[in-house]
């Protein structure tokens, strides 16, 4: 185990991290959905994920004569041959994001938008234990993030360290190396398919060598970081609290808590030694910055 000074100096040497940057690890199926993205933003392509019960309520009206990119892409219609070009068929397939439903097909990924960002993740409804997660939550926390990145402070003499602790579709992650090129950004999550689609991303969205994704958690052997966002619930946040703490030497901020659940972790917070946090909420969405 490293002290906090050491894991400062290897927070600037990446030395911890064996993930390798997005673009070396993509094969020829990770290939084939970065290509679908980027194709599909070249084409203007917008979808905006809403809330499940919003989604049951769109999907539950009568269908359209014609069936659009986002019917596809966005709302997970099933859709004929005829209505998709045999180039955009053939990506899915190669990814393996193309299931069969008799005569007709179904794409098993999701492309949402956010700006002129593309995010792939799990087609609706995500049932599936192992579904990548991207919801309205995702757009707050961002939205939240990006209007924090103006009070970020760091020593002006290194490179701003961020880590997204269950980084999911790795949006946080892109949006970081986005806003601050020069920044160094790490991103982990426990789930294998959420790294392999944030990699995709990254690639996607043009930042793949600006980030370290790795499958796994992080611990007290975890560089330090200017920013640590972890965007997951409740339960997962009390039980790694103090890791997290101890991993911020700038701002924790902490998200995926219900307003229900807030006690739970303000509890969890003060064992910690810490009384002095923000509250920011909308709706019954909360997020506490240490
Ligand atoms: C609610 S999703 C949020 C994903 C993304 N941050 C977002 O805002 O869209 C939570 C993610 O955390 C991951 N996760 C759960 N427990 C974790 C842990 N202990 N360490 C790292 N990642 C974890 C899950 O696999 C999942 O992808």
């Amino acid at each position: 185990m490293h002290t906090a000074l050491e894991r400062e100096h290897l927070g600037g040497t990446l030395a911890p991290f064996s993930g390798v940057p997005g673009a070396a690890v993509l094969n020829p199926s990770d290939l084939a959905l970065v290509k679908l993205g980027q194709d599909l933003k070249k084409r203007g392509y917008q979808f905006t994920t809403i809330t499940p019960a919003s989604h049951d309520r769109v999907n539950a009206r009568p269908a359209k004569p014609q069936t659009s990119l986002a019917d596809i892409f966005g709302w997970s219609h099933i859709f004929a041959a005829a209505h998709i070009s045999a180039q955009d068929l053939a990506r899915l397939a190669t990814a393996g994001a193309l299931e069969f439903i008799g005569a007709a097909y179904r794409s098993s990924v999701r492309f949402s938008t956010l700006g002129d960002q593309l995010f792939a993740h799990s087609a609706f409804p995500t049932e599936q234990s192992d579904a990548v997660f991207f919801g309205p939550d995702t757009y707050r926390f961002i939205r939240f993030i990006q209007q924090s990145w103006g009070t970020m402070k760091h020593a002006p003499s290194r490179r701003l360290r961020v880590l997204d602790v269950g980084t999911g579709t790795g949006i946080l992650a892109i949006a970081a190396a986005k806003l601050v090129p020069e920044a160094r950004v790490e991103a982990c999550d426990t789930d294998e398919a959420a790294v392999a689609i944030a990699r995709e991303n990254a690639e996607a969205n043009g930042v793949a060598e600006k980030i370290n994704f790795r499958v796994g958690s992080v611990d007290d052997s975890t560089p330090s970081a200017d920013l640590v966002c972890a965007n997951l619930t409740a339960d997962v946040i009390s039980q790694m609290l103090q890791t997290l703490v101890s991993l911020s030497c700038g701002k924790l901020i902490l998200s995926g808590i219900l307003e229900t659940q807030i006690e739970l972790v303000q509890s969890g917070l003060h064992a910690c030694g810490i009384d002095d946090f923000e509250v920011a909420q909308d709706g019954e969405w909360v997020a506490l910055i240490i």
